[in-house]
C-alpha cells in the first residue's frame, strides 16, 4: 500500500514514521508508539476518549489523520505530568474526585487542560458546555467539571505559568 512519512513531535520528542496516509493519529499514537494512555471508546467521533493536544488544541485523535498532525506538537496524556509532577488538572481530577472507572479520564484531562491553555475565567456552566465532546459514563461530570474550577483556581492563584509548559 502507499505510505507516506510523518513527522512531528509527541510529548517534547521528535518522532518519525513510515504510514498509510489512512491511519487515524489515535492509531498511530497507541499502535506506532505505544502511548496507550489514549483511549479509543467508539467510532463515531463522539466520545472524546481519545482526546489529546495538537499544537495547544483539544482535538479528538480519532478525527484526525496521522498524516494532518505531520509538522505538528502533539501532548497526549503520558506528557502531561508525572508521578511526583503532577500537571494541576491531574492532580485536581485526583482531588475532586473527577473520575470513577478511569476510561474517559485521559481524554477528560486532554480536554480540560486545553481548556485552560485557551483561558482562565471559565464559569461551571461554561466548562459543562465544554464537556459536550466528552462521554462519561460514571461520574455525571460533577466531579468533572469541580475539578476543572480547581485546577483553575490553582492556575491563576499560584502556579500561573503551569499550563504553558
Ligand atoms: Fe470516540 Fe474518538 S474514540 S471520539
Ligand atoms: Fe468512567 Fe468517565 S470515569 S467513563
Amino acid at each position: 500500500p502507499e505510505t507516506v512519512v510523518v513527522r512531528l513531535t509527541v510529548n517534547g520528542r521528535p518522532v518519525e514514521r513510515t504510514v498509510e496516509p489512512r491511519l487515524l493519529l489515535a492509531h498511530f499514537l497507541r499502535d506506532e508508539l505505544g502511548l496507550t494512555g489514549t483511549h479509543v471508546g467508539c467510532d463515531t467521533s463522539q466520545c472524546g476518549v481519545c482526546t489529546v493536544l495538537m499544537d495547544g488544541m483539544p482535538v479528538k485523535s480519532c478525527t484526525v489523520l496521522a498524516v494532518q498532525a505531520d509538522q505538528s506538537a502533539v501532548v497526549t496524556v503520558e506528557g502531561l505530568g508525572e508521578p511526583g509532577a503532577l500537571h494541576p488538572v491531574q492532580k485536581a481530577f485526583w482531588e475532586k474526585h473527577g473520575l470513577q472507572c478511569g476510561f474517559c479520564t485521559p481524554g477528560a484531562l486532554m480536554l480540560s487542560a486545553g481548556l485552560l491553555q485557551e483561558k482562565r475565567d471559565w464559569q461551571a456552566s461554561e466548562v459543562r458546555e465544554a464537556l459536550d465532546g466528552l462521554i462519561c459514563r460514571c461520574t455525571g461530570y460533577e466531579n468533572i467539571v469541580r475539578a476543572v474550577l480547581e485546577a483553575q483556581a490553582w492556575l491563576t492563584a499560584e502556579m500561573p505559568s503551569v499550563a504553558e509548559t
